[in-house]
This record gives structure tokens, C-alpha cells and sequence, in this order.
């Protein structure tokens, strides 16, 4: 079994964009800008937030905070995203999510526009992504497909399962796995809260990539020795060991699995690192235009 290290990936990743904005700099060339709206005071969304941000800094990118308190109307959103979508100093931006039930997120989403859309969201990029344009693909599944390249792990005709059909995770990565493409040319199954033989499509499975957000949901006997597990989940459980009160919990139930696995991603520093180092990269290739160079505003 070998463990993939996403915290070690994303520090190499880390360090080639860092040299890359090194080099713009050096050449008088602007750096890139990214921007984030956080409305309220959710736990986890105030930690990814703060770690994108600080990740910003770290590589030398530009980064603004933007914060509204949890009554924030969708107007006054609405009103800001238009703004940074006409600000030529903001390169990229994110609306961490979720957002407050009074919010619709897909009016949001939609109103940013979309060669600035850097968590890949929009639906331009969603649809470019799933005929196989460039685009902005999103941060985690973005993340997943680098760690599969990074380790060489063969997935060419492979039967890959992927458990979750978020619009975020799932759907976006069942897409990737069966592009022409490596990673992909994988037979894709995508298996959700409804489906019936779930066990038994694991079973099958040469790749389990699980974003079904329930802790230790997939277990050792629902999966097939030598099998590759990429396990996305980030539950965040009470705890009285941590100094946080929390322990970030997958949705694998690792010490039995690992033992089965010829790779296996662990939680934390597996999939989480990759995801705000792919957002990264967005930023960096949203700061050169380097996708959406031409192309006109909708
Ligand atoms: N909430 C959970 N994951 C994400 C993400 O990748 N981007 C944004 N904007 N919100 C999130």
C-alpha cells in the first residue's frame, strides 16, 4: 500500500507557482489577484477562507477579504460580485459557499463572471469542462486528477466508482474520469443516497474516489484488494484530543481499508491540501488570461 501524500504535492505545486510569480514580478509583469466573499461565521468556511488567503500570500499572489454578516441581502451579494467583475485589478474570485438559505447560490454563482470564475462553478465552465474545453475545472476534482498524475497511477480502462453526484465533487469528477484524457478513460460509475447495489459496484471497482461528506462510510469489505481510494471527505467531529475541539474526519474508514489499497489518500493532508493549491493554479492562469484570453463577457 502506498500512501498518497497530497500535503507533500501541493507543497512542490506550492513552491512552482511561487517561482512562476517570482518570475512575473522579476519581468514587471502583475501579479495575480484573487478575491473572496465570506458571508457569516461558519466554522469551516472561516478555516478554508483563511487558508486560501494565507496560501495567497505565501505563493505572492494579491488577496482581498470580503466579509458580510449572515443577513446580507442577495442584492447588496449581487451588487459586489458585479463590482469585482469589473474591477481590472481582480483577476479571480471565489463566494465560499454555502451561503445563507435567504441567498439563492446559483443566482450567485451565475452572476460572476466566468473568466473570472476561478473555483470553476459557473456553468460556461461546467459545460466547456464536460465537452473538454479549457476551462477553470474545480479546485477538488482538479486536486484529485494532479495526485493521479503525480503518483502515475494507471487509469486507462479502469472501472472507477465515484460516490457522490455533488455539483462540486461528484459530477464534475465522474466527468473528468471518463475523458479522453489521462487521468481518465476510466468506465465510470457514479453511485449516490438512492442507489441500490452500491456495495456491490465498489466491489467492482479498480478506483473509489468518495465525497459523500459521512464519516467512515466506505468500509473493508466493500472494497477490492489493490484498488486505488481517493477519499474527499472533510467532516469536522468534536474532539477533546485537538487543540482546535475538532478532529477532520474522512469519509473512509482508513485503518481498515489502507491495508487493501495499492494507493490510498489519507485524511487529513491527502485530497484537502490539492484543493486550495488547484484554486491556486485557477488564480495563476485567470492572473496570465491564459484560458479565457479572447473570449467576451456574457
Ligand atoms: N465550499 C466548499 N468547497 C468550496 C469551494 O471549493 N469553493 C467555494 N467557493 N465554496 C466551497
Amino acid at each position: 500500500m502506498q500512501l498518497i501524500d497530497g500535503k507533500a504535492v501541493a507543497a512542490q505545486i506550492k513552491k512552482e507557482i511561487a517561482d512562476e510569480v517570482a518570475q512575473l514580478k522579476a519581468e514587471g509583469r502583475k501579479v495575480p489577484h484573487l478575491a473572496a466573499i465570506l458571508v457569516g461565521h461558519d466554522g469551516g468556511s472561516e478555516t478554508y477562507v483563511a487558508s486560501k488567503v494565507r496560501t495567497c500570500e505565501e505563493v505572492g499572489f494579491k488577496s482581498s477579504l470580503i466579509r458580510y454578516e449572515d443577513d446580507v441581502t442577495e442584492a447588496e451579494l449581487l451588487k459586489k460580485v458585479d463590482e469585482l467583475n469589473n474591477d481590472p485589478d481582480v483577476d479571480g474570485f471565489i463566494v465560499q459557499l454555502p451561503l445563507p438559505k435567504h441567498i439563492s447560490e446559483q443566482k450567485v454563482i451565475e452572476a460572476i463572471d466566468y473568466r473570472k470564475d476561478v473555483d470553476g462553478f459557473h456553468p460556461i465552465n461546467v459545460g466547456r469542462m464536460s465537452i473538454g474545453l479549457p476551462c477553470f475545472v474545480s479546485a477538488t476534482p482538479a486536486g484529485i486528477l494532479e495526485l493521479l498524475k503525480r503518483y502515475g497511477i494507471e487509469t486507462q480502462g479502469k472501472h472507477c466508482v465515484v460516490l457522490g453526484r455533488s455539483n462540486i465533487v461528484g459530477k464534475p469528477m465522474a466527468t473528468l474520469m471518463m475523458q479522453k484524457a489521462y487521468p481518465g478513460n476510466c468506465t465510470v460509475t457514479v453511485c449516490h443516497s438512492r442507489s441500490k447495489n452500491l456495495k456491490e459496484m465498489c466491489q467492482a471497482a479498480d478506483i473509489i474516489i468518495v465525497a459523500l461528506g459521512v464519516p467512515e462510510f466506505l468500509k473493508a469489505d466493500m472494497v477490492k484488494p489493490g484498488a486505488v481510494v481517493i477519499d474527499v471527505g472533510t467532516t469536522r467531529l468534536p474532539s477533546s484530543v485537538t487543540k482546535s475541539g475538532f478532529k477532520l474526519t474522512g469519509d473512509v474508514k482508513f485503518d481498515e481499508v489502507a491495508p487493501l489499497c495499492s494507493y490510498i489518500t489519507p485524511v487529513p493532508g491527502g485530497v484537502g491540501p490539492m484543493t486550495i493549491i488547484s484554486l491556486m493554479r485557477n488564480t495563476l492562469l485567470a492572473g496570465k488570461k491564459a484560458i479565457y484570453k479572447d473570449l467576451p463577457a456574457v
